[in-house]
């Protein structure tokens, strides 16, 4: 019973508020800085349900559907639809929306783990597009168009997957992408979790919702200003509207929360009418972040979100993961940290407060001139074999056998260095000895892998060693 007394989570969260970080991570509402006073002060009494008058997310006619039909005008959509899990959901929606049951999809080699789920509830086949590394971080970038149009003369998918921006912020050129897809007759779903500030920029580097793109999904929460797990699906395809709003209702739970609902349309006012302004003056923070610490620049051929910061950490001879640790004794909270770079979010309601911690880190880390290369190289999956199916992975009977002893057996779950969440191998792919070693170095170096368990197992396909 004393035990019942313990709350982990609340000490936790608890402990890390009164540490009083500068938040350069998601959500970029900033601890509020985002977000109505009038709204943010009473929370509690905003989490209401489908009560009379507040309409209902699963077939909204009310005041949902009006803040919905705002969104779209706002993006220049056909039909915007609200989640409240997250792109996750979003992406499940519009890969069940578009693609068959049986079909197969072409995916950037680093396609978020929603893809995966959808290809398991879809049974669909992935074709997985080669990005190119930026060999000097082993950074991954986006695929060429010359590997879509290869590819896209060799399969005939039901749909096409961009991945833009990165979560190190690497731009593809999605307009580009579309016109390729357009000769092929094929549909493009552009994955823009991390992107939905770029609705507003008053640079070179635009949202996707102008690319013709026909489903863009986008994280409000990241970049938007919205709370966590709130996220929305743009529609510019008339002909996916009604097999979207099937889908959603498919994926997302009956009692979206209100509290996430109307941050979306609170978030959405505040972009339009503030955002391109809000923008310029967060791209004033990023340049003098960017003065400060050495941040990366992408090679020409990638654009780069001017509101994602890289910093090479081998500037500071150390890892990503060690330059994280004292970024934290500095007040300073990154997004996420590799082997090589720490990655910083900056969002559209910056403080000055975090400017004057990057300077007195930047004063006392020691630089070095002698920059080695990046070693520790992912093997992506373009070119792996993919013996099952992710759905026949699934639902195959699964053994735990130590990573180590791995080589040639059949991935049964996601193996997913976490962050940035992208899988490094997915079910029904054989693991390559590769694999092995660089995710062994991963966690040696302080890295994480979902799927490898605490003492070093992994799941893989019983009696399917390829060998
Ligand atoms: C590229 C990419 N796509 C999709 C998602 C899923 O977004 P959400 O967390 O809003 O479900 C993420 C999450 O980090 C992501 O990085």
């Amino acid at each position: 019973m004393q035990e019942q007394r313990e709350t982990p989570l609340w000490s936790a969260v608890a402990k890390h508020r009164a540490q009083s970080l500068y938040p350069y991570h998601v959500p970029a509402h900033k601890a509020g800085r985002g977000l109505l006073p009038s709204f943010a002060a009473h929370m509690a009494e905003f989490d209401l349900t489908e009560l009379p008058g507040l309409d209902n997310l699963a077939a909204p006619d009310g005041p949902l559907a009006d803040a919905e039909a705002l969104a779209a005008t706002f993006v220049g959509a056909d039909a915007t639809y609200f989640t409240t899990n997250g792109s996750t959901a979003g992406i499940l929606a519009s890969v069940l929306a578009v693609a068959p049951p049986g079909s197969t999809i072409i995916l950037p080699e680093t396609a978020h783990q929603s893809f995966h789920s959808a290809c398991v509830l879809g049974d669909l086949s992935p074709v997985f597009l080669p990005v190119e590394l930026y060999p000097e971080l082993a950074l991954p970038m986006g695929y060429t168009l010359s590997s879509l149009r290869k590819s896209l003369a060799e399969c005939r998918p039901s749909l096409v997957v961009a991945t833009t921006p990165t979560y190190h912020g690497v731009c593809s050129d999605s307009a580009a992408i579309k016109a390729v897809c357009r000769e092929h007759g094929v549909p493009l779903l552009v994955d823009e979790a991390h992107g939905t500030h770029l609705l507003v920029s008053d640079t070179q580097v635009q949202s996707a919702v102008r690319s013709g793109a026909d489903l863009v999904v986008q994280s409000m929460h990241k970049t938007g200003g919205a709370l966590t797990g709130a996220a929305w699906v743009h529609c510019f395809n008339p002909h996916f509207r009604e097999p979207l709003k099937r889908a959603l209702r498919l994926v997302q739970s009956t009692s979206p929360s209100y509290l996430l609902l109307t941050s979306l349309d609170l978030a959405r006012r505040t972009l339009a009418i503030e955002g391109a302004a809000r923008f310029c003056s967060s791209r004033g923070h990023a340049d003098k972040l960017r003065a400060l610490l050495p941040a990366v620049s992408f090679p020409r051929d990638w654009q780069q979100d001017p509101l994602r910061i890289v910093i090479d950490a081998r500037y500071f001879d150390m890892s990503g993961f060690a330059l994280q640790q004292i970024m934290l004794a500095y007040g300073l909270s990154p997004e996420m940290a590799d082997a090589y770079t720490v990655t910083l979010v900056i969002g559209l309601f910056e403080s000055a407060e975090g400017l004057p911690r990057a300077a007195a880190l930047a004063r006392d880390l020691p630089r070095t001139t002698v920059i080695p290369k990046a070693q520790l190289v992912p093997y992506l999956s373009g070119g792996r074999l993919q013996m099952l199916t992710p759905r026949q992975a699934y639902f195959s009977q699964s053994i735990r056998v130590p990573l180590a002893r791995a080589r040639g057996e059949i991935c049964a779950e996601p193996l997913v260095p976490y962050p940035p969440g992208v899988p490094l191998l997915w079910p029904g792919q054989r693991i390559e000895h590769e694999d092995i070693s660089y995710l062994q170095a991963l966690l040696a170096a302080g890295g994480n892998c979902i799927g490898v368990s605490p003492t070093g197992q992994i799941l893989v396909i019983a009696g399917e060693d390829c060998e």
